[in-house]
């Protein structure tokens, strides 16, 4: 059974769960901001919170409302059992269960067996089945229909990821008729692979039911006006929107950010400080590359480890003077995929230290234990690079903690997949192919040697786009455009 801790984000711990807990979700308020996720919390930002999560705590700290989603819990009586609701200041957190039959199916199924996989051009590795098909779905139904009691036209509900593609139009089924937003926090394949899903026209028809549709890229966002047009025989308009069988959805780009004060912070927390003496005398004075990434196959992983070995072959002084952490907590760990990645990834790094460990030097070290994210802040900090080499990613926040947590006078530099969502903002980041092993091997050479003036130069532009591009500000911008899109919305 899989329980709460796992963490929306890499390198977290669970979060310890408030203690001012209450069985009332509270009474419904105008525009109350009512925010659905498979994963719901941790509301208070003690550290410990992922990306996902730190994005919509923010917003509904500063707003009040309802986070709904599951428990993380299973229990016989599944999503029939009794809601579990903790009320903090003005936000309640609602969750309800699923049964085994429930995990199993659209979790482990539906969700991560077949949509995580396709939606990150991993065809290969999708799996399609009608019976996680069907339990997906109707558990989109049934947490339409527990939330529907929970609220009222005025609210403004806000669907996370793609757990619930359906549960719009479920809610819709519901009678609900305020506004209703959805964001995808991975990305959104090209026509060309969703139509492998069996389901797939059914599945973005129900897209149709939002009145606004967020993708992190405009990348994702065309592939899906270009599905709603190539196989649902749809009509783009000039603002946005896209019409199917007069239906119209507006589809627009929100690149989610972080907390960039609240990170800095932490980067000079005490925490973060112990964290980053202790990297730095364990390293001396080799130089730290840090990669920090739950341990899923979008992630490039293998290519990285390849690629920091193709360092050591290629340009051997890196040899006892530079060395690798790979934080890479597991996630998902008995799917197949993911077992057979981690076999990949261990062998890898063996053979990796086998081949050139020193007596007092170990080129490669992986963890897979979580760590705080001051502690996080800190390592970055003792970092002179990180990688963040994804084979596909929706944005991936690691890169902007990265940058919020250098020090402005001595920052490190960061390696960018061309295909993570954050390679838009973070131009000055040095871009890599992470299928090209000898691109990755270059560019770890030309961090390692980076001169301070062009490390402080790139630093100050993707600071700027950090600190700028905010969690607050990605809320902001999704909900102000939700209240023009939704013509039918009663406030
Ligand atoms: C990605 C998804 C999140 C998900 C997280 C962790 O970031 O966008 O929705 O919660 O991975 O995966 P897990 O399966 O443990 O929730």
């Amino acid at each position: 059974m899989l329980t709460g801790e796992d963490d929306n984000e890499p390198g977290n711990e669970p979060d310890a769960k408030s203690d001012d807990a209450s069985s009332s979700s509270g009474a419904a308020q105008p525009a109350r901001l009512v925010v659905v996720s498979n994963r719901v919390g941790p509301l208070k930002d003690e550290g410990r919170a992922g990306g996902l999560a730190v994005g919509l705590a923010d917003a509904l700290r500063r707003r009040g409302g309802l986070w709904f989603g599951w428990s993380g819990e299973t229990s016989p009586e599944g999503t029939s059992g009794p809601e579990k609701t903790e009320i903090h200041g003005q936000t309640a957190l609602t969750t309800i269960d699923l049964s085994e039959e429930d995990l199993e199916g659209f979790y482990y199924g539906y969700a991560n067996r077949s949509l995580w996989p396709l939606l990150h051009y991993r065809l290969d590795l999708a799996t399609f089945d009608r019976q996680s098909d069907r339990i997906y779905r109707s558990v989109n139904q049934r947490f339409a229909a527990r939330l529907s009691p929970l609220i009222d036209d005025g609210d403004i509900v806000w669907v996370h990821d793609y757990h619930f593609f359906y549960l719009g139009s479920e809610l819709r089924q519901c009678g609900f008729k305020g506004r209703l937003g959805f964001f995808l926090h991975i990305p959104f394949c090209p026509p060309d692979i969703l139509t492998a899903l069996p389901s797939s026209h059914d599945l973005v028809r129900a897209m149709l039911a939002y009145d606004l549709v967020g993708f992190q890229t405009e990348s994702d966002r065309r592939n899906f006006v270009a599905f709603c047009v190539q196989e649902l025989d749809g009509v783009e308009g000039a603002d946005g929107t896209v019409s199917v069988a007069g239906r119209s959805v507006r589809a627009a780009v929100f690149p989610i950010g972080i907390d960039a004060e609240s990170f800095r912070r932490f980067a000079v927390s005490p925490e973060a400080g112990e964290h980053e003496e202790m990297l730095r005398n364990i390293a001396r004075d080799r130089l730290q590359i840090v990669g920090v990434d739950r341990m899923d196959y979008s992630k490039g992983l293998v290519q990285r480890l390849q690629g920091f070995e193709r360092l050591l072959e290629d340009y051997p002084e890196n040899r006892g003077a530079v060395q690798l952490l790979q934080i890479a907590p597991l996630s998902r760990a008995e799917l197949g995929p993911y077992v057979d990645l981690r076999e990949e990834l261990e062998g890898l790094a063996g053979r990796l230290n086998g081949r050139f460990a020193m007596l007092d030097w170990t080129p490669v070290q992986i963890m897979t234990r979580g760590f705080s994210r001051r502690a996080l802040a800190g390592i970055y900090r003792a970092a002179r690079v990180c990688m963040v080499t994804p084979l596909r990613d929706g944005m991936n926040l690691v890169a902007k903690e990265y940058v919020a947590a250098q020090d402005p006078d001595d920052p490190g530099v960061l390696i960018l997949s061309r295909f993570a969502g954050a390679r838009a903002e973070l131009g000055d980041a040095l871009i890599v192919n992470p299928y090209a092993i000898d691109d990755i091997a270059r560019a770890l050479q030309r961090a390692l040697t980076m001169p301070l003036e062009e490390r402080q130069r790139r630093y100050e532009s993707m600071q700027a786009a950090v600190f700028t591009g905010t969690a607050a500000r990605w809320c902001d911008s999704f909900l102000a455009k939700l209240d023009e899109s939704a013509p039918q919305a009663v406030v």
